[in-house]
């Protein structure tokens, strides 16, 4: 049987990459079937381009700083139009993307985000999430749409909120859910298991109710 073309991908970044890394080690190992076409950062002292580079993928930079929004944005567009990737991965892209950029990827671009989705858009979720007392923060994975840290959730995993917690110490745990996570769902947009059709988002062909919820161990590829 011919193999399934391996999924063309090109990660948007800001700073340290540790997403991106959990990701290029699944390409490394094989477990994900995809091609890293380049990893693009607005920031050009992010770490996130060194893991690029030892990785063999072409790290790339679009500044943001000191131009138009709407300058920033087209060369970033042009540059996605030229690298016509299947998947684009948002692993800590700071900057909010317009809504036509947007749009141009829509099913076809993902973000991680570090709390139990719609709970804490935004920054700070961490501090945020302690501050409000509750029992359980997490990680959510998302099809990206104009709405901030609003599109459809495709899956999260729960971490609890120990006593005596700090920002840092839940962010740490966070983060380890964080990797496990999101190679999981490439892997899952990767092998054609996971799209989105209208609002909806289905796997294996089949609709979602809602996020799939995982707690705590590893999250299976179930
Ligand atoms: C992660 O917590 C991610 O969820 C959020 O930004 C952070 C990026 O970390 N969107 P890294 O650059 O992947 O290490």
């Amino acid at each position: 049987m011919a193999e399934r073309p391996r999924c063309r991908v090109v990660a948007l970044i800001s700073g340290r990459g540790s997403n991106l890394q959990a990701i290029l080690d699944g390409v490394d190992d094989g477990s994900l079937p995809v091609e890293m076409l380049a990893v693009v950062s607005n920031e050009p002292g992010a770490g996130g381009l060194a893991r690029a580079e030892r990785a063999g993928v072409a790290p790339r930079v679009v500044p943001h700083r000191g131009r138009p929004r709407r300058e920033f944005e087209a060369e970033l567009g042009t540059l996605l139009a030229e690298l016509s990737p299947d998947l684009v991965v948002l692993a800590g892209f700071m900057r909010v993307l317009g809504a036509e950029l947007v749009e141009r990827f829509r099913g076809r671009m993902l973000n991680i985000h570090p709390s139990l989705l719609p709970d804490y858009r935004g920054l700070d979720t961490h501090a945020r999430a302690l501050a409000d007392g509750g029992a359980e923060h997490g990680v959510s994975v998302h099809f990206v749409t104009p709405e901030l840290d609003g599109g459809p959730v495709i899956a999260q995993t729960r971490v609890p909120v120990l006593a005596n917690d700090t920002p840092e110490g839940l962010a740490a745990r966070v983060l380890v859910q964080e990797h496990r996570l999101y190679p999981l769902m490439v892997r899952w947009f990767a092998t054609g298991r996971l799209a989105l059709r209208e609002e909806r988002i289905y796997l294996d062909g089949l609709p979602l109710a809602r996020p799939i919820l995982f707690s705590g161990d590893e999250p299976c590829d179930c």
